[in-house]
C-alpha cells in the first residue's frame, strides 16, 4: 500500500501535485480564473460586509494560516489576524458578527481548534472551515467548508494535507478578491493561472529536489540543532521546515523571520550550526540576502534553497537546492517541497520511524 515507497510519508510528498490538482479542479474556470467554492456559504455580499478575518488552527495547519494572511491582505485587502488556536480560546476575543472566522484543521476534529470555532460562532462571527475530512466535526459545525481533497494522510506528520490547504487557501483569496472587488478581472486570471500550473511544476521538479537534498545531507544529519530562516511568504515555510525537522528527526530545529535574527537567534550562529535560507527572487529578496550575508560573516553553515539561475548564492556556499522561479505567491507551496524532503532524509539517515514519530497522534482531540 506504500505503493513501492519506503515510507507513508515519501509517498505522501510525492502524491502532493496529485493532491493540489484535486483540490483545484472543478473549482476554477481555467478561462475566467473564476472559483466556485460550492459548500462555502458565503455570499458576495457578505464577502463585501466582512471587516476582518481571525485564521485559527495548530501545528502545521497554522502556518497554513500565516501564508494566507499574506495572500488575503494582498489580494482582497481584509485584515487578518492568525492565532493558534490553543491561544485563540482563552483570550479576551473582540469578535461579532464583521468577522469572518476561519479554522484549518486537515483532521477537522483537533479539540482546540473546533473549541475556537464555537466561541467565535457564539460571538456572531459566521464560521468556516479548511478540512480535508468529509463529515469530520468541524465540517457539521461550521457554516461553510471549503474542503481539501489530499485523500487521507497516513504518515503522521502533514505533507499533502499542508499543501493542499495552501491551495484551498489561494482558491479562497481570489473568491474573496473578486467578490470584495479588490482584483480585476485580468489579476483573477493570472493568480488562477499561476495555481492551476503549480501541481505540474511540483511534479517534473520532485525527484530533482530530492536528489539535491539528498545530496546534502551527509554533512548535516548529525547537526544537534537548526535554524531555519525565511521573510514574507517564505517566513511560515522556515516554520514549517523546522516543525518537520523536529518531529521526525528530534534534532532541535527553530525557524525564525529573516529579520529577526539580529534581535537574538544571532548569538547562536558559529561554524557548527546549519542555517537553512529559503531565497525565492521575491519582493524581499535584496532583504533577505544582506541577512544571510551577516549569518555567513559568523560562519554559519549555510543551506540555501533559491531559484535556478541566480549564480550570487553560490557566492555565498556550495550547499544551494535550486527550484525554478514561478509565480511569487506560488512559492510557499513549491518551497515547502525540499522543507519536507530535507526533514525526511535527515530523519532517514538517522534511522527514525517517519510515519510513527515517538509521542506523537495524527489527531489531537484532546486538550
Ligand atoms: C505536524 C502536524 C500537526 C497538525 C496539528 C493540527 O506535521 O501534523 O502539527 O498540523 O496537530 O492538526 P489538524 O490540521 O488536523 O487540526
Amino acid at each position: 500500500e506504500k505503493a513501492g515507497f519506503k515510507h507513508f510519508m515519501l509517498k505522501e510528498i510525492f502524491e502532493q501535485p496529485q493532491a493540489i490538482t484535486n483540490t483545484v479542479s472543478g473549482r476554477v474556470n481555467p478561462e475566467t480564473g473564476e472559483v466556485s467554492l460550492a459548500e462555502i456559504n458565503l455570499s458576495a455580499q457578505e464577502c463585501r460586509n466582512i471587516d476582518r478575518i481571525f485564521l485559527v488552527a495548530c501545528g502545521t495547519s497554522w502556518h497554513a494560516a500565516l501564508v494566507a494572511k499574506y495572500w488575503i491582505e494582498r489580494h482582497a485587502k481584509i485584515p487578518v489576524e492568525v492565532d493558534i488556536a490553543s491561544e485563540f480560546r482563552y483570550r479576551h476575543l473582540l469578535i461579532d458578527e464583521r468577522v469572518l472566522t476561519i479554522t484549518i484543521s486537515q483532521s477537522g476534529e483537533t479539540a482546540d481548534t473546533l473549541a475556537g470555532m464555537r466561541i467565535a460562532r457564539k460571538m456572531g462571527s459566521k464560521a468556516i472551515t479548511i478540512c480535508n475530512v468529509v463529515g469530520s466535526t468541524m465540517t457539521r459545525e461550521a457554516d461553510g467548508t471549503v474542503y481539501t481533497h489530499a485523500g487521507p494522510e497516513i504518515g503522521v506528520a502533514s505533507t499533502k494535507a499542508f499543501t493542499s490547504q495552501l491551495a484551498a487557501l489561494f482558491l479562497f483569496t481570489i473568491f474573496l478578491g473578486r467578490h470584495r472587488g479588490t482584483i480585476d478581472l485580468a489579476k483573477q486570471q493570472e493568480l488562477a493561472q499561476a495555481l492551476i500550473g503549480i501541481p505540474a511544476i511540483i511534479e517534473h521538479h520532485l525527484p530533482k529536489i530530492q536528489e539535491q537534498v539528498g545530496a546534502l545531507i551527509e554533512g548535516y544529519y548529525d547537526c544537534r540543532d537548526f535554524l531555519f530562516v525565511g521573510r514574507g511568504l517564505s517566513y511560515p515555510i522556515a516554520l514549517e521546515g523546522a516543525l518537520k525537522l523536529k518531529e521526525i528527526s528530534y534534532i532541535h530545529a527553530e525557524g525564525y523571520a529573516s529579520g529577526e535574527l539580529k534581535h537574538g537567534p544571532i548569538a547562536l550562529i558559529d561554524k557548527e550550526m546549519p542555517i537553512v535560507a529559503m531565497v525565492p527572487q521575491d519582493k524581499v529578496y535584496h532583504k533577505t540576502i544582506s541577512n544571510i550575508e551577516e549569518i555567513k560573516a559568523r560562519q554559519g553553515r549555510l543551506i540555501l534553497i533559491g531559484s535556478e539561475g541566480d549564480s550570487h548564492l553560490l557566492t555565498i556556499t556550495d550547499d544551494v537546492v535550486w527550484l525554478p522561479k514561478i509565480h511569487e505567491d506560488m512559492n510557499p507551496i513549491l518551497y515547502t517541497i525540499p522543507a519536507q524532503l530535507l526533514a525526511y532524509e535527515i530523519a532517514t539517515r538517522r534511522g527514525c520511524d517517519v510515519d510513527q514519530p515517538r509521542n506523537l497522534a495524527k489527531s489531537v482531540t484532546v486538550e
